[in-house]
């Protein structure tokens, strides 16, 4: 087959909710999944690989956030109208997939405030349970970049999202940040919070009977942290 540079969208699909923006489905973009989504690809790839995508998508989320005019003076002594961010940000990952978004954020983000949110699912009732959080004081005056990974049934990403409301975080002030996205979890967590935004590197086919996201990469904190 000849050699393209063409973006290839057949997993994406038509109509998405008007609050999901996808990173651009370039051939590149394409080449970066493919490696972490093979099976036979190493750790160290795979570390390598997802990383790349993770900072294009840390980038991504920050077009969303708001800027104020705001003019500089170059070097040459001219004046420069430009604009500068407005208010502050933290980074909330979900643990521990999320974790794995911090380095990311940091990179982009010098010295960005990060908090952490443990869900799991209740023995009893099979629901998410909240078991650990720690958030920062003033979490309800910033904009938090909400990082997990692997948007599946989109059960945890739903109650943290309810554990910031809890703190005052207002819906509109969260930005979902995710490497692959079910469609079916997509569905209820926009369904659910319509005015979040979420930023997702692809949309895969389905889940699988145990909530694997198809055709996915497996346990995304298994190929991340285990040999
Ligand atoms: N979490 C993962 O790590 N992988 C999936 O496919 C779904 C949830």
């Amino acid at each position: 087959m000849a050699a393209s540079t063409a973006p290839t969208s057949q997993t994406h699909p038509a109509s998405l909710p008007p609050s999901v923006f996808t990173l651009p489905q370039t051939a590149q973009l394409e080449a970066l999944y493919t490696i972490i989504r093979d099976r036979t690809t190493s750790r160290g790839d795979f570390l390598f690989y997802s990383d790349r995508i993770i900072r294009l998508l840390v980038e991504e989320s920050l077009n969303h956030l708001p800027v104020v005019p705001k003019i500089v003076q170059t070097p040459t002594g001219a004046t420069y109208q430009g604009v500068g961010f407005e208010g502050k940000i933290c980074g909330v990952s979900i643990l521990r997939a999320g974790e794995a978004m911090e380095a990311g954020l940091r990179e982009v983000c010098r010295s960005v405030r990060i908090g952490k949110i443990l869900i799991q699912r209740d023995e009893e009732t099979a629901l998410p349970k909240l078991f650990y959080s720690k958030l920062p004081e003033d979490i309800a005056s910033r904009y938090v970049l909400l990082l997990d990974p692997m948007l599946a049934t989109g059960g945890s990403a739903m109650k943290a999202v309810e554990v910031l409301q809890e703190q005052g975080v207002p819906e509109e002030r969260i930005i979902f940040i995710n490497l692959i996205a079910a469609p079916e979890g997509l569905k209820r967590f926009c369904g659910r919070f319509p005015s979040l935004r979420v930023i997702t590197g692809w949309i895969d086919q389905c889940l699988n009977e145990k909530s694997y996201i198809i055709p996915g990469l497996g346990d995304f904190g298994e190929r991340r942290y285990c040999e």
